[in-house]
């Protein structure tokens, strides 16, 4: 069974909203983990990995406020791999379980969650399932939101920022990795010269916009948290380089669950695969390896006291 979004896809219509979430939820459901399993083996020049750089946001703010409870929601928490990095970068190790830490974990994917529950017990993290539109917590409960390359695949996008600002509390922040976009990299090449021919074959995917596309500027991000819902400016957003030291292979397990792959058959998913490989060779040194930068960006989002 395809998705309804493969379905449209494939017929030439243009999908909508539920659909996308439809297709999100089916991705996952096919090969859950697939995020750390992309991402997380890489570093930046300072060693970090872009789920230790979110929880890193962190650590500062929950020592100086150590008499206090502290709650932190992961958003779209996927198998809960971010969960692991707050551990660590928040001094608070699974063998020290007396503090005040509370972390809720929330995804609309139970193949993703189901993951989640398996790999971590801890009495101070809770799993649920929900849609970052409509979370099961009180208005301002919450010191720290965290969305890890998530948050630009949201469709619609504004209820999920209400719903940040009315769980947050006045003192609260909301920090996300999201993707970026605007650098020509080695990669881009590469995707690009994989891409065209199916952007071709399915033009309906070049016209439909998988995520708000304000998410990935400044201003637009300007323009989503106001004032109004009381935030404070958003002033920048972070670049984050992942170094990505790999083979061919490494490049196709970076690149095959990107979500408009799904729509493929078994047979077109092969060829991807075949191409790609064949595209990479161009890049390659003499023992094969190929490097480049994978973008992404960080930002942090107060709200206003
Ligand atoms: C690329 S994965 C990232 C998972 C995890 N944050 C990580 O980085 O390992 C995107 C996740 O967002 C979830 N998701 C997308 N839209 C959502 C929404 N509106 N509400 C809740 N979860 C959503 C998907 O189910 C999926 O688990």
């Amino acid at each position: 069974m395809i998705s309804k979004f493969s379905q449209k896809i494939i017929n030439n219509e243009l999908p909508n909203e539920l659909d996308w979430n439809e297709h999100l939820l089916d991705a996952h459901k096919q090969s859950p983990s697939m995020t750390p399993k992309a991402f997380a083996k890489y570093f930046t020049d300072e060693g970090l990995n872009s789920y230790d750089i979110l929880a890193k946001t962190l650590p500062q703010q929950i020592k100086l406020q150590n008499s206090k409870n502290i709650t932190i929601v992961d958003l779209a928490c996927g198998d809960g791999f971010l969960i692991h990095s707050i551990f660590k970068y928040t001094n608070n190790n699974i063998n020290n379980k007396n503090n005040n830490l509370k972390i809720f974990g929330f995804d609309m994917s139970d193949s993703e969650l189901n993951v989640a529950i398996n790999n971590i017990k801890d009495p101070r993290v809770h799993f649920q399932n929900s849609k970052a539109n409509s979370l099961p917590l009180a208005n301002q409960s919450i010191d720290y939101i965290l969305c890890h390359m998530a948050f630009m695949l949201m469709l619609p996008i504004e209820p999920v920022v209400a719903e940040i600002s009315r769980i947050l509390k006045p003192t609260g922040s909301f920090s996300a990795v999201i993707g970026r976009y605007d650098l020509k990299t080695i990669y881009t090449d590469i995707i690009k010269q994989v891409y065209t021919p199916i952007l071709s074959k399915y033009p309906k995917l070049r016209e439909f916009k998988s995520g708000d596309p304000r998410v990935a500027t400044l201003s637009g991000l300007q323009s989503l948290f106001t004032k109004e819902l009381g935030f404070n400016k958003v002033e920048q957003l972070t670049p984050i380089d992942l170094n990505i030291i790999t083979d061919a292979e490494g490049v196709w397990n970076l690149s095959k669950d990107m979500y408009d792959f799904w729509i493929l058959s078994h047979l077109e998913k092969e060829d991807l695969k075949t191409n790609l490989i064949n595209v990479c060779k161009k890049y390659e040194d003499k023992n094969k390896i190929i490097k480049f930068i994978f973008p992404m960006n960080l930002i942090t989002i107060q709200k206003t006291s």
